[in-house]
């Protein structure tokens, strides 16, 4: 058994075993029908969400599995005061696992240390969020074909934006990787993070304010939100949340294969009208995503046809 905690706790080799997998549930959705019959999944939610949760939901429905949990800790007994090890130990009780998303960094890592049934970490805090990484990843693949050789740019908040630091990690273990780091001053990468995954693994990166001065060198645009429910105080949020709108005019210097991606919730970030530009690919990355977290549960779960 294994918890999935971060993006490390896979290797290169178990990541592209996943993507083979996806795609083939991609190719014969009819075959995967069954594969996890009498196999239920918990989802355990503190913080909101529509795509992780719903996409888990519906990969364990299309797994031919069941699924209980709650969507709002309001609704569970942590109004009480119960712990998260406790509402896991529960929990264990009904199902065979639990993906949890929590407010608290390191909230699903300290819960695993308690579970007798693996718990993947679907969010925690500011921190890491090793699922959105693994659409993000399979996305970039089905795209380009690759993960080597490539520029990225990470445009935002890139202080508490987990998603972004999950892909730093995954994308800092390949080869000729560099990194476009930009964010106004205030929503630098952390130095933990630039110290762990970037000077660690010699991985080449420049931060910028600006995204208009870099973007016709970009392979891939990964745009993110502000997080407005990290910022300690409203007016930074609000002086803060538009300083970058990826507009189509912006894209007339980007590279005609250039993969704009976004985990979505999307504010401002991106106007509607870059919807319809070839380089959109933020509405597949979510569709990729329901794929990667099919082949997950089943990995996790131990099930193979
Ligand atoms: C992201 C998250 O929750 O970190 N959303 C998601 O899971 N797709 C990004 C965000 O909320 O900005």
């Amino acid at each position: 058994m294994f918890h999935l905690n971060s993006i490390q706790d896979l290797t290169e080799t178990q990541i592209d075993a996943l993507i083979s997998l996806a795609e083939e549930i991609v190719r014969d959705k009819a075959k995967f029908r069954e594969a996890c019959r009498y196999k239920t999944l918990a989802t355990l939610f503190y913080e909101a969400s529509t795509r992780t949760r719903l996409s888990f939901e519906a990969a364990m429905h299309e797994l031919g599995g069941n699924v209980i949990g709650f969507a709002d800790a309001a609704s569970s007994s942590a109004t009480k005061g119960e712990s998260v090890a406790d509402t896991v130990r529960t929990v264990a009780c009904y199902a065979d696992i639990i993906v949890m998303r929590h407010p608290k960094e390191g909230a699903p890592m300290a819960a695993s240390l308690k579970s007798p049934i693996p718990i993947i970490n679907a969010g925690d805090g500011g921190h890491n969020h090793p699922t959105q990484t693994l659409a993000d990843l399979f996305t970039i693949y089905k795209i380009k074909g690759r993960f080597e050789k490539q520029t990225i740019g990470l445009c935002g908040d890139l202080m508490f934006g987990r998603t972004v630091h999950s892909l730093i990690r995954a994308l800092s273990r390949y080869n000729d990787i560099e990194f476009v780091l930009i964010s106004p001053e205030e929503l630098r990468l952390p130095d933990y993070l630039k110290e762990d995954s970037l000077n660690r693994s010699n991985v080449t990166f420049r931060e910028t304010e600006e995204l208009e001065g870099v973007i016709q060198e970009l392979d891939v645009l990964y745009m993110t939100r502000v997080q407005r429910e990290r910022f300690f105080n409203e007016a930074d949020y609000v002086r803060l949340k538009d300083r970058y709108i990826l507009t189509r005019s912006m894209l007339r210097n980007a590279k005609e294969d250039l993969a704009i991606l976004h985990p979505l919730p999307r504010v401002n970030e991106i106007a509607v009208e870059v919807d319809d530009d070839h380089r959109a690919c933020y509405f597949s990355q979510m569709l990729y995503g329901k794929y990667m977290r099919m082949a997950l549960l089943m990995n996790m779960l131990e099930v193979s046809l």
